[in-house]
């Protein structure tokens, strides 16, 4: 039998970027990216993917079934009380979280790889300070303990190297502080993209507006580990589901996301005080 790489391109077919159905096309996963040369990949690399298409994705998540009626209000539940806290807004793209947090009145602090999506974080969120950074990067722009919460909102998939990403947002965790990270349903990814579930993989998908995104795929249990292994202790999961006003939006994803885990994960997690340092 003829050796598939273990990965797959998704082509999406709907608006949404998270509920699409997919189109596998193993052998031919890498044609046409051009930075592939035909060979599996084995990092998604620090090219700023959302670039071309920020003030789209701006477009897309401001009102956006997904964004604003499944992962925010999850996310912001388990931040819980931000009155008078410093905010680090990790990956903080148009500044759509920003906006909320400065609204409750944190103090937000926020950075993302790509230079246009930090433009419309600061058009959108003047009072707060944002900059162009990597998450493969120390963030040595932040002192030890300096920030009460971070979020990090579906951008862990990103990431090739999670657990030295989540170990450095750690150390500016003040102790009793607490990350909040999103990222996309391991049970949709799987569904998605069928193959192994188990198996931590880079996939292409190209969302339904032609967007072009790579990422890992990987199971629940990667993400608790790579959480532990980064110092960190799970309080909260949560498995959102859409808010009441989402079934005016769009009924039938409204059902669906009442009714299958395809939509995303919520963890709140507090660095392990038995651990100072990892
Ligand atoms: C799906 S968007 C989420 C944006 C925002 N957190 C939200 O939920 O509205 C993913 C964001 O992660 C950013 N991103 C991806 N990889 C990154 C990296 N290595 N370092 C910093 N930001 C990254 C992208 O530029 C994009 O703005």
């Amino acid at each position: 039998m003829r050796w598939r790489p273990p990965h797959r391109r998704a082509v999406t077919t709907y608006s949404e970027p998270r509920t699409v159905r997919t189109v596998h096309s193993p052998e031919r996963a890498w044609l046409g990216r051009g930075r592939d040369n035909g060979r599996v990949p084995d990092a998604v690399g620090s090219e700023p993917q959302y670039e071309v298409f920020a003030d789209g994705f701006l477009d897309h998540a401001r009102d956006g079934l997904f964004n604003a009626h499944v992962d925010r209000p999850a996310c912001l539940a388990l931040l819980g009380d931000v009155a008078g806290a410093t905010i680090l807004d990790a990956a903080c793209g148009p500044g759509l979280y920003a906006e909320e947090l400065a609204r409750r009145h944190a103090r937000v602090i926020g950075f993302d790889q790509s230079p246009r999506m930090v433009e419309l974080a600061r058009q959108r969120v003047p009072s707060g300070e944002f900059r162009v950074h990597d998450l493969a990067d120390p963030l040595d722009w932040l002192g030890d303990h300096t920030v009460d919460a971070v979020l990090l909102a579906l951008a862990l998939e990103y990431v090739d190297d999670r657990v030295a990403a989540l170990a450095e947002l750690r150390r500016v965790l003040r102790p009793g502080g607490a990350l909040v990270v999103s990222r996309p349903h391991p049970t949709g990814d799987w569904l998605r993209h069928g193959g192994n579930y188990f198996q931590t993989r880079i996939v292409d998908e190209t969302w339904s507006r032609g967007w072009r995104l790579r990422s890992w795929l990987s199971p629940l249990e990667q993400t608790c580990e790579e959480l532990h292994h980064a110092g960190f202790l799970i309080e909260r999961l949560l498995e959102p589901r859409p808010t009441p006003q989402a079934a005016a939006i769009d009924l039938e994803r409204y059902e669906r996301l009442n009714r299958e885990p395809t939509g995303f994960l919520a963890i709140r997690a507090v660095p392990d005080p038995r651990r100072p340092s990892v």
